[in-house]
């Protein structure tokens, strides 16, 4: 096994919330760059890897402002789930389980997120890694549960079962554990008569519901997301917020160390950043880096990201300066900012690329798909300008200085968001 290894970025987070990293790239770079500086650092890992589905996702953005029905939208490739064999992907996914595993503090744990056809072999690969636990015997390390994530939906065929179930399975990397009681609400038969007929007449429901079954059924945590859900990022087998809200409570205590490797729309990061958790996600995919940050942004979460290798200049757009007045706008008459999703300011001077600390920010998200466009900057140094377009790529853009009256001859559309590191202050 090749042994790569990448540094990660300085911390150029900014914003006032609960800690978080975003890395764009193939996840195994960054395992072992961590493996080499924070091994066993972490308290739990969730990962939602690829099925062996030899399928190829793509979503379908919206792009501009509207977000309707009608509304104009982009096919984007959002990953690529094709392997040579099932024994290539066994091979590619164990190599970065034993990775995970070194990762985890010695009471951590691993929940793997699959479905009923790759479970079987991935649970073989995790006994090795991780130790047979309660299959030996009760609080052996490695293998603690595996968890029926039943879901609803889809068609009826006629020679078979409705297959609708994925599975979670944990593992702790020792005999010693974070587990903190999950409850879901008595059945409506239960409420009615009480259990007293059943368990005798001292017995009394408990406030917060029966403990949780490892089936998981409960409208809690079901996985449709409505087209329209504030939560829902287009992203194809994007996991419901609920979901991911439960296993990191679970399995996890505020201000842990939680990360996901896989981490498609980054909606682990989201709720791990909402629940008080320090929180990382890796995935390689643009566009799901392109969403994530968006998604995370939301949450008010300090977040450092590093994207590998600088922006490539992108001549259809320019920022205009005069003074401190910036403004996005379409190079030519022609163009628009339709594909833009996210565009920022960054003080100088260059950090020899990776590291990302802007200064200002404005992006596209679910019911808000309005761009600000201009911003205030009071910055000694020239700031650099990046756009971050639907498909998930990093430009970088040139900045103009221009007369007042360039900017002036437009009004304001649209004030962004912005946020205020040292040495630069701004407003949108
Ligand atoms: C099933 S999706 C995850 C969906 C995610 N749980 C969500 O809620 O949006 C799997 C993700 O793993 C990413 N991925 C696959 N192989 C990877 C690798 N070797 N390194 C980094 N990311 C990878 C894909 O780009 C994809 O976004």
């Amino acid at each position: 096994m090749s042994r790569r290894t990448e540094r990660l970025p300085p911390d150029v987070s900014q914003g006032a919330g609960f800690r978080g990293r975003i890395y764009h790239g193939e996840n195994e770079a960054a395992l072992w760059a961590l493996v080499e500086q924070e091994a066993a650092s972490f308290d739990l890992i969730y990962i939602d890897p690829p099925f062996h589905s030899n399928q190829q996702f793509t979503a379908e953005f919206p792009v501009g402002n509207g977000s309707g029905v009608g509304s104009p939208t982009r096919s984007v490739l959002a990953y690529e789930d094709r392997w040579e064999s099932r024994e290539h992907y066994l091979r590619e996914l164990e190599i970065r389980l034993a990775l995970m595993r070194d990762l985890l503090k010695p009471t951590g744990s691993l929940v793997v997120h699959v479905n009923w056809k790759i479970s079987p072999y991935v649970q073989v690969l995790l006994d090795r890694l991780f130790g047979d636990g309660e299959r030996d015997r009760p609080g052996a390390p490695g293998f603690r549960a595996e968890i029926i994530w039943g879901f609803g939906g889809g068609g009826a065929p006629r020679r078979t079962y409705r297959k609708k179930h994925d599975n979670l399975l944990w593992y702790s990397r020792s005999d010693t554990w974070t587990f903190n009681p999950a409850y879901r609400p008595y059945s409506a038969k239960t409420q009615e008569r009480g259990l007293t007929q059943v368990k005798g007449p001292s017995y009394e429901l408990r406030s917060e519901g029966a403990s949780l079954e490892s089936w998981w059924t409960d409208a809690a945590v079901q996985k449709i997301l409505s087209p329209t859900a504030r939560e829902n990022w287009k992203y194809p087998t994007q996991k419901p917020e609920a979901l991911l809200e439960r296993i990191i409570g679970v399995h996890s205590n505020p201000g842990d160390r939680v990360a996901d490797f896989y981490a498609g729309s980054g909606g682990f990061g989201v709720v791990a950043a909402r629940m008080g958790r320090e929180w990382m996600l890796a995935d390689e995919s643009p566009s799901a880096v392109g969403v994530a940050l968006r998604r995370c942004l939301e949450t008010g979460a300090a977040i450092e990201l590093f994207v590998p290798g600088e922006a490539r200049e992108n001549s259809e757009f320019v920022v205009w300066r005069h003074a401190d007045v910036f403004r996005l706008a379409p190079r030519s008459p022609g163009s628009t900012l339709d594909d833009v999703e996210y565009w920022s300011l960054d003080p100088g001077p260059p950090d020899g690329g990776g590291a990302y600390n802007h200064v200002f920010r404005s992006y596209r998200r679910p019911g808000h798909r309005t761009l600000g466009l201009e911003c205030r900057l009071r910055c000694g140094s020239a700031p650099r300008a990046r756009v971050l377009d639907v498909e998930g790529s990093w430009w970088s853009v040139p900045v103009r200085s221009v007369e007042l009256k360039a900017i002036e001859s437009e009004p304001i559309r649209e004030i962004g968001m912005n946020s205020q590191p040292s040495g630069c202050t701004g407003e949108g």
